[in-house]
């Protein structure tokens, strides 16, 4: 392993504070009731990015944390799909805004979706709850809409019951421009776009963001949903890009598996149980089978032309958070990492080092994010990889030490990259006690 450098070793003592000015971040970023990701960059509320910031606010106030996620389910459609940015109020900065979106739902919402870690955070409020009567009344309250969502998914995005859902837009995925996404995403056609302005490479340096042929490509989609009328059979079937993602099938598993576990012990839903189930143990066998044993990886897999997409990416460790990879493959996975931690300083890159579309400082092309930091750390250390796990939340931790609490991060010099003051890096620093 590549050893920190000595600045940031030195740096680590100095972090009393670092708790307080996350807090500070969360509260700027209340808009009343939801917490938008960054002040100008990102003025609405994000579908996962509210599931993460909800566990920051359990830290400061339980009730605020449950009304996080109160907010994003009310964007939610009535065949059960939560839309991965809830419009709560207009605003100038920000495109696709809803005049594009031309959704009829209220509060507006886009009409895409994104990665369901609801359920998942909806068992861990649960868990660390100190008003244990509060949690309950809110548990109550909110499983039945969150499984309606997670029913969603499996209905609408895996009509054939394969065991693994569909994603129809690199922004659902979460990883907007990541390099498994550029082979699936150059079919996509652009011969209906309308003219669109873009305004996040007036708000942030261009060679930090996704280039303009992928935001071509990104709009078209867009447009194509509208012409479709949101219409989940047409969206499925006429998709000119169809992935499914390691990552949102990942995270819907253990979000089934957690939402089980509420069902049997929390909300006493035996209807839900016998559904989820037989569910969870397909989705595991199906995930499994993105296991290529050559590589020692997991691979997404483009469903259009029915091939693994063979670039080792950081949701390429997410099988790790469901559960779902075999102690054999777990070890694989375990030896990848370490290997990527020789090549760079800070973890966890977006993208493998030795990948030759390796990009340090350009969104999801290898910089690296403190959610998906969270995610992997977790999986190792469900799997008993405490060292590796431990190794990561202590680079991370490195990466925040200047009191940054950035969008990202390049991984060779731990520079902050994208927007700063962002809500997800706050608030997973303050649950995953990075400062304890
Ligand atoms: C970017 C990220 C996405 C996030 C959103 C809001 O689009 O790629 O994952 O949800 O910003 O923070």
């Amino acid at each position: 392993m590549s050893s920190l450098p000595p600045q940031a070793k030195a740096d680590i003592c100095v972090v009393q504070n670092l708790a307080d000015r996350a807090a500070a971040i969360l509260q700027a970023n209340d808009r009343g009731g939801y917490t938008v990701p960054s002040e100008k960059l990102y003025p609405y509320q994000w579908l996962w990015d509210a599931g993460f910031i909800a566990l920051g606010w359990r830290v400061l106030d339980e009730a605020r944390a449950w009304q996080e996620l109160r907010a994003i389910m009310k964007g939610q459609w009535a065949d059960g799909m939560v839309p991965h940015i809830v419009f709560h109020q207009t605003h100038e900065s920000y495109m696709p805004g809803p005049e594009i979106w031309q959704v009829t739902h209220t509060p507006p919402t886009s009409g895409i979706t994104q990665p369901p870690v609801l359920g998942t955070v909806l068992l861990q409020l649960y868990q660390l709850a100190q008003d244990k009567a509060l949690a309950k009344q809110a548990v109550q309250e909110l499983f039945p809409a969150i499984l309606r969502f997670n029913q969603w998914f499996h209905r609408a995005r895996d009509p054939q019951q394969t065991g693994l859902v569909a994603t129809l837009h690199p922004w659902e995925t979460g990883m907007d421009n990541s390099p498994a996404w550029d082979a699936p995403l150059a079919r996509v056609k652009t011969d209906k776009l309308r003219p669109y302005v873009r305004k996040d490479t007036g708000l942030i340096d261009p060679t930090q963001r996704p280039h303009k042929d992928d935001y071509d490509r990104y709009m078209s989609l867009v447009f194509q949903f509208i012409d479709q009328g949101y219409d989940p059979a047409r969206m499925y079937a006429e998709a000119q890009f169809k992935v499914a993602d390691l990552a949102t099938n990942a995270v819907l598993l253990r979000a089934d598996r957690d939402l089980l576990k509420l069902a049997e012990e929390v909300v006493g839903d035996k209807a839900a149980a016998d559904w989820l189930r037989p569910v969870i143990a397909q989705g595991r066998a199906a995930l499994s089978h993105l296991w290529d044993s050559e590589a020692g990886h997991f691979f997404s897999r483009d469903l259009l032309t029915g091939e693994a997409i063979a670039i080792p990416t950081v949701a390429s460790f997410m099988p790790l958070f469901a559960e779902a990879a075999t102690s054999g493959q777990a070890e694989m996975l375990a030896r990848q990492m370490a290997l990527w931690q020789q090549r760079v300083p800070y973890a966890v890159p977006s993208l493998d080092p030795r990948h030759p579309s390796f990009e340090p400082k350009r969104y999801w092309r290898g910089a690296v994010w403190v959610n998906t930091n969270w995610m992997v750390a977790s999986g190792l250390r469900d799997y008993g990889y405490f060292r590796l796990a431990d190794e990561i939340k202590a680079r991370t931790l490195a990466l925040l030490r200047n009191g940054q609490f950035a969008e990202y991060y390049d991984p060779v010099t731990g520079a902050p990259l994208g927007s700063g003051n962002f809500s997800w890096t706050a608030a997973l620093a303050l649950h995953w006690q990075l400062f304890a």
